[in-house]
């Protein structure tokens, strides 16, 4: 959607802004060479030395100057924001430099699978820059393996810092609450602890090149319908426990340089604009000691925002700077508020290797990233299925290779979470790689088909314009025939691409089309005729439907869309040079309808007259009615069974648990022990889960809820390992929205572990004597109208 139309709701307020002249009244500025120096002198004086108008620059952006968009379509920058070089083409976001006091400029960029910025500059395409682009988020969170993750945020770091880029717009880690929102993939989890844990790993790596994060969208900002003008009603305890818990456990573990407030309201107020949400909890509550910036041209006010202790507005335009200009003059914007923010905005810029003068090459290590991206690509993948142990091929297999995607691999999602690579390896190029002999009457068939497709599309224009999908091509049965009786197996790729912009739909998109129905059968019964054997692999960035056509796959390996060296990847999984450890971290249910309270997504418009839909549309909002019970929380406390539940994955190997050990120390330290032994024929690692079910206390509880995970090294046959797991009593509290704490009740709790969130392996009573109090609050985001979570027994509708 082009960016007018992203911002129409703003439009009457465009023609109002006002041309002051306002540096003239507000101060003159010190001499250049008395003037105290950012880092050399103290920052109460550096403040002193700033006039009121540089103090409103410093946290407001630039503006927002992406080539290609015909002037006139972005809301305008500040004054002379448009002047102020550009240090990195295609990064979404700068801040305002102050010359005179040491102060330069901040670079920040997307995003969450790799840095997303312009690869050419102007007409010179001698020089490159091509990033790495990483598995998206959601197969990272597949791996459930933190060293795994922190190793891609460490080469993902390195080129943040090598472009000169110093604030990563990334992780995103909005919580999975429906199949359908259409930026998922950016995202890693329906369960807040592996959410808060991965995104944890991936700062901490990011940032270990002195480069900052910005963990994203905080908060509650789980789809695109309406996003700018949403308001989601959720209950305080379902914020907490839910959507708030993940970004609660990233603060904690890894305290990002920078968080980024989302678009959308929260019980009736901009995220953007809540100090509840940014000063009382964020800061005061969980620690947080970074800066809060808003997403670009998000909220409505931007001196709400300010007090609200949002330091930094992105990518800053005319109408913000004329109204923080104004209520710093009529006293609705204090100074000592505006210290506050400008003081987060310099100690931001202090940490940056900007300031530090870190010489960047523009030339990061792409060959050595390549291949951590493509070590995780391949950890992260899925194995669904495996009847009679059809993968992994055995070498040198000729193999059919059917859907477009097996020529034409999705990388990743699209909009801001999308990157600019050199190349994409295709899963028949990968096959190839690994000694595989792809039918070549099929493969050109294939080529000719998709080159012949693409010519057809026209080029998305917009960044947030979705990606074309090309149809499945229909197989006439001499086209079919020919390649059934050359090839050992069948491996047809289903893709799926969805990105910032738009939601997904239940009708073609998380079901299979009519084409690729078609296809499968075809393909499937072909095969099958001849004792052949069928592969599907999924290259999708969400939850499909799964239940109605598995049946007709002897293997499923969902390979999400794994970056741009997925083809090797696959390649590396289905010949079992890596055998496949990773595990669903999002449910896939049977179908649609059993999501809770599915008919309800994406939310309604508030006045069912107004145009809605798209990125803008119309005030809206949507009602979170299934509280706490989120994904597993749901399937499993209302047993209504999934396709394949949270926490599954196959392996070429099996796994033996011995038994599980729990003790808890007087102050409530828990440990949990179990040792994990290879059983199988080949080396292979297991993710190891630990749940917790609670006893009958004040609140209702879902069945079990994971508290912690641990993946192995890889096993050899027979070699085991014992992994521990420690707990607190937090790890065990509910929020109590009456009392607005985190309580544990007394009595027996039971430690459970597992290989997936249904495959209990074993558990273990656990006494707590006394409730325990474990964090205190006051009500906080309350919901305008009292909202109460489901209780057991009650159905979703
Ligand atoms: C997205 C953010 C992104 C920003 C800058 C916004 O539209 O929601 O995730 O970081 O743009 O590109």
């Amino acid at each position: 959607m082009p960016y007018s139309l992203l911002l129409g709701h703003r439009a009457p307020h465009l023609g109002a802004f006002l041309t002051l002249a306002l540096a003239a009244g507000l101060g003159r500025p010190a001499a250049a060479q008395t003037a105290p120096q950012l880092g050399k002198a103290s920052l109460k004086e550096v403040l002193a030395a700033l006039t009121p108008d540089e103090k409103v620059r410093l946290v407001i952006g630039v503006g927002f100057y992406p080539s290609g968009f015909p002037a006139g379509m972005l809301p305008p920058g500040p004054p002379g924001g448009d002047k102020q070089p550009e240090k990195v083409a295609g990064a979404a976001g700068r801040t305002h430099a102050v010359p005179r006091l040491g102060i330069p400029a901040l670079t920040l960029s997307d995003g969450p699978a790799g840095v997303r910025i312009d690869p050419i500059r102007g007409k010179d395409s001698t020089k490159t820059y091509y990033a790495t682009a990483f598995p998206v988020a959601t197969l990272l969170a597949s791996t459930w393996d933190t060293t795994m993750v922190r190793r891609v945020g460490v080469a993902f770091g390195s080129e943040v810092r090598d472009f000169g880029i110093d604030v990563l717009l990334a992780p995103g880690m909005n919580i999975h609450r429906n199949p359908l929102g259409g930026r998922n993939f950016e995202y890693y989890s329906e369960d807040p602890v592996v959410t808060g844990n991965i995104a944890a790993a991936l700062v901490n790596g990011v940032e270990s090149n002195g480069v900052g994060t910005s963990i994203k969208h905080f908060a509650v900002n789980n789809q695109e319908f309406n996003r700018m003008q949403l308001n989601s009603k959720v209950s305080e305890r379902a914020l907490r426990e839910i959507y708030l818990r993940g970004f609660q456990l990233a603060v904690k573990k890894s305290q990002p340089w920078t968080v980024m407030s989302s678009y959308n309201k929260v019980n009736g107020t901009y995220t953007s604009q809540s100090p509840d949400l940014l000063t009382t909890l964020l800061r005061q509550e969980w620690g947080f000691k970074g800066l809060v910036m808003t997403d670009w041209y998000g909220g409505q006010d931007a001196v709400a925002q300010l007090k609200a202790g949002n330091d930094l507005l992105e990518p800053g335009t005319l109408m913000q700077y004329n109204a923080v200009t104004e209520a710093l003059k009529n006293g609705q914007l204090t100074p000592a508020q505006l210290d506050q923010n400008v003081t987060r905005v310099l100690e931001l810029v202090m940490k940056s290797p900007t300031f530090k003068g870190y010489k960047y090459s523009s030339q990061p290590a792409l060959k050595a990233n390549a291949a951590v991206a493509r070590q995780a690509a391949a950890e992260g993948m899925v194995l669904l299925r495996n009847q009679g142990a059809a993968l992994p091929l055995a070498a040198g297999r000729k193999v059919a290779l059917f859907g477009n995607t097996s020529y034409n691999l999705i990388a990743g999602g699209t909009g801001s979470g999308d990157v600019n690579r050199a190349y994409t390896i295709s899963i028949a190029q990968g096959l190839g790689q690994a000694g595989f002999v792809a039918n070549p009457a099929l493969s050109q068939l294939y080529a000719q088909y998709v080159k012949a497709e693409k010519a057809k599309i026209t080029k998305p224009k917009g960044l947030l314009d979705p990606a074309p999908v090309i149809a499945e091509m229909p197989l006439a049965a001499d086209q079919l025939q020919p390649a059934v009786a050359a090839a050992d197996i069948a491996i047809i790729t289903l893709g799926r691409s969805a990105g910032e912009g738009g939601d997904r739909q239940v009708q073609d998109d998380f079901t299979l089309t009519a084409a690729e129905q078609a296809l499968l059968k075809q393909v499937s019964t072909a095969f099958h005729a001849q004792g052949k054997k069928v592969v599907v692999v999924l290259n999708v960035g969400g939850v499909t439907e799964v239940a109605s056509w598995r049946d007709q796959a002897d293997a499923i390996l969902l390979a999400w869309q794994p970056g741009q060296e997925g083809g090797h990847a696959v390649g590396d999984v289905l010949s079992g040079k890596v055998n496949p450890s990773g595990k669903l971290a999002t449910t896939f249910p049977v179908r649609y309808a059993d999501v809770p309270f599915s008919g309800n997504f994406p939310g309604k418009l508030l006045d069912a007259s107004a145009k809605g839909g798209g990125l803008m549309g119309a005030p809206s909002e949507n009602t979170y009615e299934e509280g706490i019970y989120v994904g597993y929380r749901y399937y499993n406390t209302f047993k209504v069974k999934p396709a394949y539940e949270f926490g599954y994955g196959l392996s070429y190997t099996t796994f033996k648990y011995g038994p599980l050990t729990v003790v808890r120390s007087p102050n409530n330290d828990i440990t949990a022990r179990v040792s994990v032994t290879n059983a199988g024929k080949v080396a292979g690692k297991e993710v190891v889960q630990l749940y917790v079910s609670a006893p009958k206390g004040q609140l209702e509880k879902p069945e079990s809820e994971l508290k912690a995970f641990a993946k192995t090294n890889l096993l050899q046959p027979g070699q085991s390992q014992t992994l521990t797991f420690k707990l607190t009593a937090t790890d065990l509290a509910s929020f109590n929205t009456a009392t607005s704490s985190w309580v544990a009740d007394a009595g027996t709790y039971t430690v459970k572990v597992g290989a997936s969130s249904q495959a209990i392996k074993g558990q273990v009573a656990l006494q707590l004597p006394k409730a325990v109090v474990t964090e205190k609050s006051r009500p906080l985001l309350v919901p305008q109208q009292p909202l109460s979570d489901l209780r057991v027994g009650q159905v979703a509708k």
